[in-house]
């Protein structure tokens, strides 16, 4: 038989979704399984999103332009105006989701064996896209005992060498919740401006911030205008993880010739997502205001209801709808698996996401998860009474 590929070989599994064979046998087994482990948020999409998915009259489904439609990038640029990103539609590019912006980022700025620091806990796919552009990713510790605020600037520096092309950034942040301070966002300023490195930020949960902290773009520091590439997606701002809409934006001209070409090969990002997305940008300011309120409750439910767990620590996430949890185990992921393994309570379950795949330091966040709250308060709630309960069968057992 031939053999796979070494970059096939090396991809890492899903951190969200390696237990996922073990949820499905749970539910099998009549088991309700409460899934605090995946960011597919549950609260509804824009009605004028789903209505012009319903009134969608066309006699041909056919491509749309590679970079994307004009219309819904003209569009795009006021959403973006709100929130004081300047761009022009030319400057963005429509991509299947967020995931396929990563990937040509990474496939037009860096060479294989290149590096790109990134601090972890971090969000597990990025390694994935750097395998597949032969890319290195060089990981700087935050911790959980640090609320995981970015290290001091010479920890960075220490990292940099002449192989290391650039910064990426997830603000705020998937799987910690962090939100970037300004002092943080200038230090890393300074970095990419002193080494001249690109500066990748994945911003897809702009919406969700929930302190009175200003949010700082990397599209709003100034003096590395030609570093930065934004990354977003409507999949977590409007509950539209299934149209695979997302968006590559920067003011640097060449990276937008390279990251065309990567457009053309696969042609068209999908019609019907765009379509949908211009729709949603319609969405009442009710809307997102709804469904800012309803993260705010929840989080609130979830953080409070944690660290009432004897031995359980999360810290309090100040963006999107995460947080890294620390638990009275030696190892989450055994945990994780015996929860759906070999117990339930009442009938029900809990599926957690084990943190250390989030991590690539051996040994760290072994006894941390990550836990959405992308479930209803109710839920919420019962999963909490659940955990804890787990938590405790699971300690007792050689007792
Ligand atoms: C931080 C972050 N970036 C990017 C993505 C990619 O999302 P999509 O491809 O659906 O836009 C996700 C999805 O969970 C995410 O959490």
């Amino acid at each position: 038989m031939p053999e796979i590929s070494i970059r096939g070989l090396e991809m890492p599994e899903s951190p969200i979704r390696k237990l996922a064979p073990l949820a499905a046998a749970a539910k099998e087994r009549g088991i309700k399984v409460y899934h605090l482990n995946i960011g597919q948020p549950d609260l509804p999409t824009p009605q004028v999103g789903l209505d012009a998915l319903k009134n969608i009259k066309r006699d041909v489904l056919e491509y749309s332009p590679s970079q994307g439609n004009l219309s819904y990038r003209k569009k795009l640029t006021s959403y973006y105006s709100k929130y004081n990103i300047n761009i022009d539609a030319d400057e963005i590019i429509i991509t299947a989701g967020g995931s396929e912006a990563v990937l040509f980022a990474f496939m037009s700025c860096l060479n294989p064996g290149d590096e790109i620091i990134i601090p972890e806990p971090a969000y597990a796919n990025y390694m994935a896209f750097a395998i597949s552009a032969g890319a290195k990713i060089r990981t700087i510790a935050t911790t959980i005992e640090e609320g995981f605020s970015l290290p001091k600037v010479e920890k960075f520096e220490e990292l940099i060498n002449d192989r290391t092309r650039a910064i990426m950034i997830c603000n705020p942040n998937n799987p910690t919740g962090y939100l970037y301070t300004r002092r943080e966002m200038n230090q890393i300023r300074d970095l990419v401006k002193k080494y001249d490195l690109y500066l990748f930020s994945d911003e897809v949960y702009r919406e969700y911030i929930y302190t009175g902290s200003p949010y700082i773009s990397a599209m709003h520091l100034t003096g590395i205008e030609q570093n930065v590439v934004l990354i977003d997606s409507v999949s977590k701002r409007y509950s539209e993880c299934g149209i695979r809409i997302g968006a590559l934006i920067t003011h640097n001209v060449e990276v937008r010739k390279a990251v065309m070409k990567f457009c053309q090969a696969r042609l068209s990002p999908p019609l019907i997502g765009q379509i949908v997305a211009e729709a949603s940008l319609d969405a009442p300011e009710e809307y997102y205001r709804d469904v800012y309120d309803e993260y705010v409750e929840r989080r609130k439910c979830l953080i409070d209801g944690l660290n009432r767990i004897p031995g359980v620590y999360s810290p309090i996430p100040m963006g999107a709808f995460y947080t890294v949890a620390q638990l009275p185990v030696d190892d989450a992921e055994d945990f994780c698996r015996w929860c759906l393994e070999d117990f339930d309570y009442e009938g029900e379950t809990v599926m957690m996401a084990p943190a250390a795949g989030f991590y690539t330091t051996p040994g760290a966040g072994v006894n941390q998860v990550r836990i959405a709250y992308v479930l209803k308060q109710q839920d919420l709630e019962r999963a909490l009474i659940v955990l804890e309960k787990a938590l405790e069968a699971y300690n007792n057992r050689s007792k």
